[in-house]
């Protein structure tokens, strides 16, 4: 059976079919539906189908020549520069700069080079388009007949951007010319002339995407000529000390003064301590980094920008903007280039924040046409289900069952912790992390137990346990407690715990199927993201009901989802653009006072085993 669900299309009439036909070795039709607006040359690197292109898609090699068919692209202004007027009158266009207005029928000739491309998110093909430029260029010396300026001899040597230029780089730049013979290369950051070097650094480009988690902050140093990662780094939040989740986050902000800029240092601190490893480990320059790009959720994000987060913890939940204002490395403590740009990403609500977007982008979600479901697991849980025809978003509160606080025996996901179980023929084998005895239960390891004993019939439906199926049970106080090991246990009250917080997200995906007319059978693939997610196995996860009842090879982990968008979008502006599509792409569902949650939620308060 098909698991590829279609949606109809008039609830998205701004977007347009596409139709390319390739030509050349195996001749493949594809069809693609994007919004109105897109190039061919994006709606064609989306969709898996090459076109040739040397610059990346910025109207500068000529190579991305397409015909179009059927149906009408308007000529842009570079394509006279390209095409006979025969040629156009014929449909030829560039790719790059031909915007989708209508249904097309787009003929894309063979590969004349390969474009340079990278591997990233969940099997993300990523043309690569980073928006840090390096231009290279020897320019004639000012005679008396010819007294332009510095910067317009430089400027007129880049005739096809027209940048944005800060003083800092004009107070330096007669100097830079005259000092390197003419001989300098441009750095641009889209439309920002970063700076200008001596000679020639055109080789070296690099940015940093940082994943600004609660627990871990992860760093990537990458490569932009290859698309590759250097380096990649991740430490614990420097902010652990104000708690372990957002809300004693924000609660100490609300209680102190001084914790908002304290928390702020505390998050400058940690990404700046992460910049200088990864460029120590890939051996770059500070100065070389270009562009960061950092997601989180939208507390991290608002806290370390010293925005006040105190409204996101209380209804009606709002954020201060959901589009950040241009912001720059140095707003977030980072020190690399001065006139590095920082990229961020837009926040669907308080809760579906720009990790989340990241994921989006990152999952592919929204360009897939089969109906996918992602739910990044934790405290509070980010659930997305959708395809290329409708996407829906929701945030469901799962409580701390995640983390390591509330369990009896919790602890994170480090050396003693438990985080695999298997119950066979009554006897309990444990996955301990580390080669050490087991100090604690992580969330997998809680899954997993909580799904076995269900499994081994020594819990029940509703979530009791069946005291005499087993000698491992026991009394800790008045509380029934399960011994997985002489010191761990898994007591009745974290069942409890587990079961609200699975029976949330439950409830949450069921409700998204609900609103876009899908049953959960339908759903083609479930991608389990985020730091808990990520490790859960999916065996547990069907049995628990915390995703739907599927075949287990349609559920995969996605792995840290939101540094991989991080990573996209430092790698191609196209990408970038996308995610930020995803504001307008991407309906936002508020669960909470829906009539339907409380009947839903009690219904899957039970383990179906
Ligand atoms: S991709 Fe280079 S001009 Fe279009």
């Amino acid at each position: 059976m098909s698991a590829v669900v279609d949606i109809p299309e008039e609830q998205h009439p701004d977007r347009v079919r596409l139709r390319f036909l390739q030509s050349g070795e195996d001749r493949a039709v594809k069809e693609a539906r994007v919004l109105a607006g897109t190039t061919i040359f994006d709606a064609a690197s989306w969709n898996g189908v090459a076109i040739d292109s040397t610059c990346g898609g910025h109207g500068t090699c000529k190579k991305c020549k397409v015909k179009v068919v059927a149906g009408n692209a308007p000529i842009s202004p570079v394509d006279p520069r390209a095409f006979t007027i025969e040629e156009l009158k014929n449909g030829w266009r560039l790719a790059c700069r031909a915007n989708t207005q209508e249904d097309l029928t787009v003929e894309v000739p063979p590969l004349q080079t390969r474009p340079k491309a990278a591997l990233a998110g969940v099997g993300r093909h990523v043309i690569l388009r980073p928006a840090v430029q390096k231009r290279y260029v020897e320019l004639e010396e000012p005679t008396l007949d010819d007294q332009r300026s510095d910067l317009e001899r430089l400027l007129d040597a880049m005739d096809d951007v027209e940048p944005r230029v800060p003083l800092e780089v004009v107070r330096t730049l007669g100097g830079t010319l005259r000092e390197s013979d003419w001989k300098v290369t441009a750095v641009l950051a889209d439309d920002l002339l970063v700076e200008v070097e001596p000679g020639d650094t055109s080789g070296s480009r690099h940015a940093i995407a940082f994943d600004l988690g609660t627990t871990t902050v992860v760093a990537t140093l990458l490569d932009l000529e290859t698309g590759l990662p250097k380096a990649v780094r991740s430490i614990l939040n420097a902010q652990q000390p104000f708690g372990a989740d957002v809300i004693s986050r924000i609660s100490a902000i609300m209680m102190d003064d001084d914790a908002l800029e304290r928390l702020q240092r505390h998050a400058h601190e940690t990404l700046q301590q992460l910049t200088g490893e990864v460029c120590a480990e890939a051996d770059v320059d500070p100065l070389e980094i270009y562009e960061i790009v950092v997601t989180g959720n939208q507390t991290m994000i608002q806290i370390a920008l010293g925005i006040d987060p105190e409204p996101l913890s209380m209804a009606p939940f709002t954020v201060v903007t959901r589009r950040m204002p241009e912001a720059t490395a140095t707003d977030f403590g980072v020190a690399v280039h001065r006139r590095a740009p920082a990229v961020t990403f837009p926040a669907l609500g308080a809760y579906v924040g720009p990790d989340i977007v990241a994921g989006i982008l990152a999952t592919g979600i929204t360009l897939d046409r089969r109906v996918r479901l992602f739910i990044d697991v934790g405290t509070n849980s980010e659930i997305v289900l959708g395809s290329s025809a409708r996407t829906l978003a929701t945030a469901a509160p799962a409580g701390p069952a995640f983390e390591a606080a509330q369990i009896r025996c919790g602890m994170r996901a480090a050396d003693g912790a438990i985080e695999g179980v298997k119950i066979v023929d009554g006897e309990v084998e444990l996955a301990v992390i580390g080669d050490v005895a087991p100090l604690g239960l992580c969330g997998s390891g809680l899954v997993d137990a909580v799904a076995e004993l269900v499994g081994a019939g020594m819990l029940d439906h509703s979530g009791r346990f069946i005291l005499d199926t087993s000698q491992r049970f026991g009394k800790i106080g008045e509380e029934n407690v399960f011994y997985l090991s002489d010191d761990v246990y898994l007591s009745q009250r974290d069942v409890r715990e587990l079961q609200f917080a699975k029976a949330s997200i439950a409830t949450g995906w069921n409700l998204l199927c609900r609103d876009l007319g899908i049953e959960p059978a339908e759903i083609a693939q479930v991608l389990l993201g985020g730091s808990f997610g990520s490790y859960l196995s999916a065996a547990s996860a069907v049995k628990i009901g915390l995703v739907p009842k599927l075949p287990l090879t349609r559920i995969v982990s996605a792995g840290n989802v939101a540094g991989e968008g991080a990573k996209i979008a430092a790698l191609s502006v196209t990408e970038r653009a996308a995610a930020n599509a995803v504001l307008d792409e991407v309906e936002y569902v508020e669960l909470s006072g829906r009539p339907d949650f409380n009947d839903l939620f009690v219904d899957q308060l039970a383990f179906p085993g």
